[in-house]
């Protein structure tokens, strides 16, 4: 197949940095094709500010262009440091890897490539309705941008979804040079400014002011915002204000306006980019926060993938489907970790209470995708300053210290969740439990927990969970603990719950949820609610069976504490019974159980009482909630805040943060780490300790929460019963051989990584002379004039 035969006319909607590289690429690869590029703006319009890249998109461009990449090259300020500005002090992490160019000499270089490649480029030439250019051309590439016309013009096929922000944020340029990429953080009475400052070029550096909604307001921005102005001024006295608020970072220099004005923050997301022969390209498609840099990344980069798969497939139909079936996970997964970051920021005032150099730690590791691991490889004296600073020894994971809890002190900072194995079919803790729970505390964990235990025989989950309201069953559960014990001295847990709603249930399948049993027993939940429109519908409870709930799960607590349990966890969240209560979503009463969040917690609270009664003083009392729904109209995060301050008024000793399976209609975010934030925010408010969990699987990732102090333990579920001796391997990984982790004596053997199937390959010299190391810290400093770029 020749390249250009399945599309041989193509047009181009917008001459940004997508359209202009996409339009060079689709020529380059094939010369015979004619392209047309239609942009409403004049060639000579320019906008100010830089536009930022890392290495790796760099290397894309590399390779895809040559002439490209070493005009753009020429021009580019390199550094590697990122400086954190906050309270008054500065941290800097190095070892990153920027690259920025004026946004103005990237669109001068591609529109040079476009016009040697003879690509028709029609500047102040708005493009024709989409519908007669794509009646006219094989293929229209829709790169007009965030507020796409094109997309708007056929809702039904590309679906968007525009999910506007509550910050204001404002371009910006100055003629002050950064040396690096710069966060300024500055908390006056009204609330945090931030700033996202970078170099660009000699005699430039981007400049973006941000603040909380509320924040802003109350800094009178709403108030200036709110004058008049034509379409392309600046808010001149948004500017003035800024200038003076961040005089102190300004050195006498001026912020320098270019159409500024406060806007919101739109995340672009399509359900479909196609519709027909039109595509859509670049930010049209797709938005990403700027606090990670990426819009023009991912122009540049979608323009690649389309020029390339119009060359690879044999149909325009394949090529475009090929297009976003490469593209879309790419852009999906950028997506969320800028989400992470936005959401970093929108509620960054949260974090100003922490010290500096944790500060400057959390606001790096802010997307989840760089980690404790990732910054220590790239500058290990900032890691290791972050640490000492937090009790730490250096080369000591943030995971392997140790924690108090109660009178009970911890190895280390990694727990086995609750993790139910679904085998007791009896009520009685199955032999498969006590190999899991064995398994676990020999695996290195500081903490294990035994999964759902009903307080109860309508409290099970599922007709195959164990319970704790018999002797028996205490006795089976003793026997238990003491087998752990007879082999490892890690403590154990138990979790203990009534299911409300979410009783009676067949295994959970593959998706985590129970089938109703053919032959359950009577539900108890606060509403007549069921949870699925197959499910029973649940009584609802009178005070006689909530006050019988509130003993049985006091008479269960005092049987774990006899059966030698060391903490005991109380599951209040997840849609169980007390869950139940606490959202408003299942909680419809009107009594003194339900109606306002007050209410909501009388029987929580009841319960947590009756359990602090009955519960050893010294030994630790843990509550796992739901911190969020993921519904409309569910627990909010103040509600969720207020909930924990109580809980933990009532006696709770730890907080497990998780969320959702409250309603069977939830939607969760999931992705890596996408609890954490929940239980960073349960902790800042109430002082509590918190466990992190869901999605967490690296040991890299739980250094990160920890270091961040999102949260003081780190559960981590399915990762360990595909490793049950995940912590140990941890340790081996990285040769942390301390006190937070024991080996078991008669596994010493195995103690170190063993090698791996390559192991004995030593790799020959290929090279005459080795590169020396990038400099660790490297910053941005112009070139004398007259000097050549690189000099
Ligand atoms: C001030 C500013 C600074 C930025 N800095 C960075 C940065 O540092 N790093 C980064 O990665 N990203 C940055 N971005 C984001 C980045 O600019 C965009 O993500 C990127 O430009 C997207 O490229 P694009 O080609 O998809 O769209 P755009 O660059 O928005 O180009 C769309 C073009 O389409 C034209 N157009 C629209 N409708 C029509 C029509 N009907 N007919 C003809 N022409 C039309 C518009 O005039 C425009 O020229 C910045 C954005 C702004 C606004
Ligand atoms: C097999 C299995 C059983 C679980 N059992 C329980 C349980 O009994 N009680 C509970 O609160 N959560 C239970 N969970 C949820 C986990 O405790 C944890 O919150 C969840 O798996 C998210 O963490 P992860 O992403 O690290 O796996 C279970 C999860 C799995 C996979």
């Amino acid at each position: 197949m020749s390249p250009g035969r399945v599309a041989a006319r193509i047009a181009v909607i917008g001459a940004g940095p997508g359209g202009l590289y996409f339009a060079a690429l689709a020529k380059q690869l094939a010369p015979d094709r004619e392209l047309t590029v239609f942009e409403r703006d004049a060639r000579e319009a320019e906008s100010g500010f830089g536009v930022v890249f890392s290495d790796e998109t760099l290397d894309g461009i590399a390779r895809a262009d040559p002439r490209v990449f070493a005009a753009i090259s020429a021009e580019f300020a390199r550094w590697s440091d990122i400086d954190v500005r906050y309270a008054g002090e500065v941290r800097t992490s190095g070892g990153h890897g920027f690259a920025a160019l004026d946004r103005n000499r990237l669109r001068a270089i591609l529109r040079q490539r476009c016009a040697e490649l003879a690509v028709d480029v029609r500047y102040r030439t708005p493009a024709p309705p989409v519908d007669r250019l794509a009646a006219e051309y094989d293929l229209v590439v829709a790169a007009d941008g965030i507020h796409s016309g094109t997309r708007a013009a056929h809702p039904e096929s590309f679906r968007p979804d525009l999910d506007q922000r509550h910050c204001r944020y404002m371009w910006l340029a100055t003629d002050k040079v950064f040396e690096a990429f710069t966060f300024i953080v500055e908390q006056y009475d009204f609330g945090v400014l931030q700033v996202h400052a970078y170099p660009y070029s000699a005699t430039r550096s981007t400049f973006i002011v941000e603040a909380a909604a509320d924040a802003w307001r109350r800094a009178g921005f709403e108030t200036l915002a709110a004058r008049e102005s034509a379409r392309g001024e600046s808010d001149l006295a948004s500017v003035r204000r800024c200038a003076e608020l961040l005089a102190g970072h300004l050195d006498g220099h001026r912020l320098i306006p270019d159409a500024s004005r406060w806007i919101r923050f739109t995340t672009v997301r399509n359900a479909s980019w196609r519709h027909r022969n039109v595509v859509l390209l670049g930010d049209a498609a797709h938005s990403a926060h700027f606090s990670i840099g990426s819009g023009t990344k991912l122009a540049l980069e979608d323009a690649l993938a389309l020029a390339a798969a119009l060359s690879e497939h044999p149909t325009l139909d394949e090529a475009l489907a090929g297009y976003e079936a490469e593209r879309r996970p790419v852009v999906e997964s950028t997506q969320r970790a800028a989400q992470a970051s936005l959401e970093w920021f929108e509620t960054i005032g949260r974090r100003t209470g922490q010290d500096v150099d944790r500060f400057a730690f959390n606001l790096l590791t802010r997307s989840r995708r760089v980690t404790y691991g990732n910054l220590r490889a790239r500058d290990p004296a900032f890691v290791d300053a972050v640490d000492t600073a937090f009790g730490g020894s250096p080369g000591v994971p943030p995971m392997f210290r140790p924690l108090k809890l109660g009178a009970l002190e911890l190895r280390n900072r990694i727990v086995v969740p609750p993790l139910a194995t679904f085998t007791s079919p009896d009520a009685l803790p199955s032999g498969f439990d006590r190999a899991q729970l064995t398994g676990h505390a020999l695996g290195g964990a500081g903490l294990v927990i035994a999964g759902m235990t009903a307080v109860g025989p309508e409290g099970r989950a599922t007709d195959r969970c164990p319970g704790l309201w018999t002797d028996h069953q205490e006795a089976a559960w003793r026997r238990l603990v003491d087998a752990v014990r007879a082999v490892s001295d890690t403590p154990v847990g138990i979790q203990l719950t009534h299911a409300g709603r979410r009783g009676a249930t067949a295994v959970p399948g593959p998706d985590g949820i129970g089938r109703p049993l053919a032959e359950g027993w009577p539900l108890l939940a606060p509403s007549a609610l069921p949870w699925d429109a197959g499910s029973p519908v649940p009584h609802e409870a009178n005070d006689v069976q909530l006050a019988a709930v509130t003993a049985d799960f006091a008479a269960s607590a005092e049987r774990a504490a006899r059966a030698g349990f060391d903490v005991l966890e109380l599951q209040f969240g997840h849609g169980h019974l007390l869950s139940s209560f606490l959202s408003p979503l299942t909680n419809r009463r009107t009594d003194r159980y339900g109606g306002p969040l007050a209410h909501r917690l009388r029987l929580p609270l009841e319960v947590l009482t009756a359990v602090r009664a009955a519960w050893p003083a010294g030994r630790p009392l843990l509550v796992r909630i739901s911190a969020s729904d993921w519904a409309p109209g569910g627990t909010t995060e103040e509600e969720a805040v207020a909930i924990c301050r109580a809980l933990a008024g009532a006696g709770a000793d730890a907080l497990d943060v998780s969320t959702g399976e409250v309603v069977a209609h939830q939607r969760p975010p999931y992705g890596r780490g996408y609890q954490t934030p929940f239980a960073e925010l349960v902790r800042t408010a109430t002082g509590l300790p918190t466990i992190a969990v869901g999605a967490i699987s690296g040991f890299d990732d739980a250094d990160s929460v920890l270091l961040a102090g999102r949260a003081d333990l780190v559960a981590v579920g399915r990762a360990q019963l595909y490793d049950p001796l995940w912590t140990l391997h941890a340790a081996a990984e990285r040769g942390y051989t301390g006190p937070g982790v024991r080996w078991p004596e008669p596994w010493r053997a195995g103690s170190r990584k063993p090698p791996g199937p390559n192991a004995d390959r030593v790799a020959p010299r290929l090279r005459l002379l080795r590169e020396p190391p990038a400099p660790v810290h490297r910053r941005w400093s112009p070139p004398r004039p007259g000097a050549t770029p690189e000099e």
